[in-house]
């Protein structure tokens, strides 16, 4: 049986990859959390006793490899280091995105995995969907001839901004990653994915709009349950408390085995939305040129209503458009008038794509197939990124 460890037990390393793992038949054999109450939690979930459970990753490396794999879940500024550490021991590696927060790092990372036996799949999870690997086999198919224009849209929705990126662990960078890369890494990887040549030049826009002091209505409080203003969207007991407790996002807040209520009157999920603390762009917009004349432009938004990506793939000879959160395609060819419209499976998180990337990277520890993300193709979504930040900071053009 695969055995795999995990480091950064929260909500990606125990609560999506160990449990699709798990289920898929591995073994999570040793755990690595800063958070006493949580990794105990887990450690239940596992049937593991405390000789497999460590506070710090240096009392775990030090064991040597004692594992096949290992899954890095840390927060965005602890994935290198674990990484290099990993791979000299020979692991092969689950690495969340982003890979780093310096781009100088992703040469580093590549040469420590050239020489070693292990391999790194990056979390890109969207290319293990069925909708975008539907959108990709359109495009494989030549129907819509040559591809000259992407038009992308990742659509945050407004509850799940004021949770991840105002109220939670990536309202600020750093040291959290720049907006662009935290939310829009797994898009930009379609990007390159669909165009299929490097990236040469990027520009972008942006900034903090909405979340933000001077935007607070009159009268508001510090925290929600003591707010006098009715009918806020961002209000923390409708955001939390209409949701289903034992999934995401609520979860987070009660990791450890902290109450809702006791979450919101005090931790950092129940702060009023305009308090401010938070520097993340909320609305961005990028352009692409990719080597192959491919221009593609994203926005990611936070002001939006659904939680979805919507994109449209332009061709010479026909235009695919796709809503992602309802499987839909839409294929109109310019040649014979056709129209084809069709649903593909977009249940789960992601899309499918968590369970679909475990299955793909369990098959590659299998010895069944490569790595599904492996880090040298995954690199150039966090190329594009930088290049967008310094573009949007400077108000520059960027080469790639
Ligand atoms: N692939 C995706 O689609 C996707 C989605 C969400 C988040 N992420 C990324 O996954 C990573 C984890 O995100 P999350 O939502 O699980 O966050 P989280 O806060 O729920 O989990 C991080 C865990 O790491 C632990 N930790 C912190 N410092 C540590 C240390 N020094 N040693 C050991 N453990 C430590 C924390 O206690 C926590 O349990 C982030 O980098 C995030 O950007 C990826």
């Amino acid at each position: 049986m695969t055995s795999v460890a995990i480091l950064g037990c929260g909500n990606r390393g125990a609560d999506v990859y160990a449990r699709h793992l798990t289920a898929l038949g591995a073994s999570i054999t040793h755990l690595v959390d800063s958070r006493p109450a949580r990794l105990a939690e887990v450690a239940v979930r596992h049937g593991l006793g405390t000789g497999a459970c460590f506070a710090d990753a240096d009392a775990f490396f030090a064991l040597g490899r004692v594992a096949d794999a290992l899954v890095i879940a840390t927060p965005d500024d602890m994935h290198v280091e674990p990484c290099l550490r990993a791979l000299a021991l020979g692991y092969d590696v689950l690495l969340e995105k982003p890979i780093c927060l310096q781009e100088v790092e992703l040469e580093t990372l590549l040469a420590a995995e050239a020489s070693s036996s292990g391999r790194v799949t990056v979390c890109h999870v969207l290319r293990a969907t069925a909708f975008f690997r539907a959108v990709r086999a359109v495009l494989d198919s030549g129907r819509l001839g040559r591809l000259v224009g992407i038009q992308h849209a990742e659509n945050v929705a407004y509850w799940h901004y004021a949770h991840s990126f105002v109220r939670g662990n990536w309202r600020s960078s750093p040291p959290a990653a720049p907006f662009i890369l935290a939310k829009s890494g797994h898009d930009l990887d379609l990007l390159r994915w669909f165009a299929g040549a490097p990236p040469v030049r990027v520009s972008s826009e942006g900034g903090l709009h909405h979340f933000r002091p001077e935007e607070a209505p009159v009268g508001a409080s510090d925290r929600c349950v003591t707010c006098p203003v009715v009918a806020c969207p961002y209000d923390a007991r409708v955001i939390y408390g209409g949701r289903d407790p034992v999934v995401w996002p609520v979860t987070v807040l009660t990791a450890g085995g902290v109450t809702l209520a006791d979450a919101l009157a005090h931790g950092p999920y129940g702060r009023c939305v305009y308090s401010g603390g938070n520097n993340v762009a909320d609305h961005q917009a990028m352009t692409v040129t990719f080597a192959n004349g491919v221009i593609a432009q994203l926005t990611v938004s936070a002001l939006t209503h659904n939680n979805t990506r919507t994109l449209k793939l332009l061709g010479t000879h026909g235009e695919l458009r796709g809503q992602m959160e309802r499987g839909e395609l839409e294929r109109h060819d310019f040649r014979t008038g056709e129209v084809e419209r069709w649903t593909v499976d977009a249940a789960g998180n992601h899309g499918g794509g968590d369970v679909g990337l475990v299955a793909a990277w369990l098959a590659f520890l299998r010895g069944q197939s490569a790595p599904p993300t492996p880090l040298a193709e995954s690199l150039d979504s966090h190329r594009m990124a930088f290049a967008a930040e310094r573009a949007r900071l400077a108000g520059t053009v960027e080469r790639v």
